[in-house]
């Protein structure tokens, strides 16, 4: 019985099929509806960015793909073949990679140790660790991809946070991941050290795998990304390729340019005396006009600041 099942599903990978499919996927925590028919494809050798405010259900979406949570409803299919990773493990081995911003290397363990962590390398019957091998395959596969540490045996945690996810990516890509996830690779990071990271999403493109590049920042997405997703209470509501899209319209998505307007019209009628116009600050071009003592208001609280 289970036979032909297996073979309809053999059948369908085909040389053009989306490495990683997501059909009407929904996710439920209790009364609150996380994702709602959200549909995508991760292609090999693209990368997919999935954009969204606050809330927009981006970390379910990869909590999903990771095996960290299950799925309500629709359908999730690695290679053709309908999946539901009930573990992180399960999905580590199926090919499936996450880096977590935060959780992507334990800080107190060496470079080598955490390139490794997980797959180590044993020696001999008494199979303890093989750390010269270890040191070296690390410090060869880190210099392919252009990542220069001198002493691998260095804490993780005292190399900047674009390293350590730099070291994150390559080991994903050493042990074979298919598909990997970035969930806000860049957030914490200044525009030098972000700049490191997105030069190694796009090694991972060119090594062949599928990226998921999860992000706030509708410019490191742009500069790197072949998909967009931008998910908004839950949904899909923008699906496009970067041919089909410009820098403009994406951030203009992500800003949610209507709410921007509606925002600005309510707070001009709240008081328009006492709203500071955006321009007079930001662009230098005209002098934000001089307020006495009585006229500053603090935001929100609409008290006089004290003397
Ligand atoms: N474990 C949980 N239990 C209940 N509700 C949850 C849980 N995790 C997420 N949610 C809810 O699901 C929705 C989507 O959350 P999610 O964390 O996926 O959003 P996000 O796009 O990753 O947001 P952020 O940018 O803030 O990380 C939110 O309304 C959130 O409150
Ligand atoms: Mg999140």
């Amino acid at each position: 019985m289970s036979t032909p099942v297996k073979e309809r599903q053999q059948a369908r990978v085909t040389k053009d099929r989306p490495l990683l499919e997501l059909e009407n996927i929904g996710k439920s925590y209790g009364n609150v509806n996380a994702l709602r028919g959200v549909s995508l494809n991760v292609r090999a050798g693209e990368v997919t960015c999935v954009l969204g405010d606050n809330g927009a259900g981006k970390s379910t979406l990869i909590k999903i793909v990771s095996g960290l949570h299950d799925y309500t409803d629709g359908v999730m299919r690695l290679n053709g073949i309908e999946r539901r990773f009930n573990s992180p493990r399960v999905a580590q081995a199926a090919g499936i990679a996450t880096v977590y911003q935060d959780l992507a290397l334990a800080p107190l363990m060496s470079v080598w140790r955490n390139f490794f962590l997980g797959n180590e390398i044993h020696k001999g019957l008494l199979r303890t660790l093989d750390i010269d091998t270890m040191k070296e395959i690390a410090g060869s596969e880190l210099e392919k991809m252009g990542i220069v540490i001198p002493d691998l045996d260095r804490p993780v945690g005292s190399l900047s946070g674009g390293q350590r996810q730099c070291i994150a990516i390559a080991r994903a890509i050493y042990f074979g991941a298919k598909v990997i996830i970035l969930d806000e690779p860049t957030a914490a990071l200044g525009v030098k050290q972000s700049g490191v990271v997105l030069k190694y999403i796009v090694k991972a493109r060119d090594a062949g795998l599928g990226v998921i590049f999860i992000t706030h920042n509708p410019h490191h997405a742009y500069l790197v990304g072949n998909h967009f997703i931008v998910l908004k209470l839950g949904r899909v509501v923008l699906d496009a390729h970067r041919d089909e899209l410009t820098l403009d319209q994406l951030t203009g998505e992500m800003a949610g340019g209507q709410e921007l307007a509606e925002l600005s019209h309510e707070l001009r009628t709240a008081d328009p005396s006492k709203v500071v116009e955006p321009h007079t600050v930001e662009h230098g071009g005209v002098p934000a006009p001089e307020l006495s003592q009585d006229e500053i208001v603090v935001a929100g609280t609409d008290a006089k600041e004290d003397a």
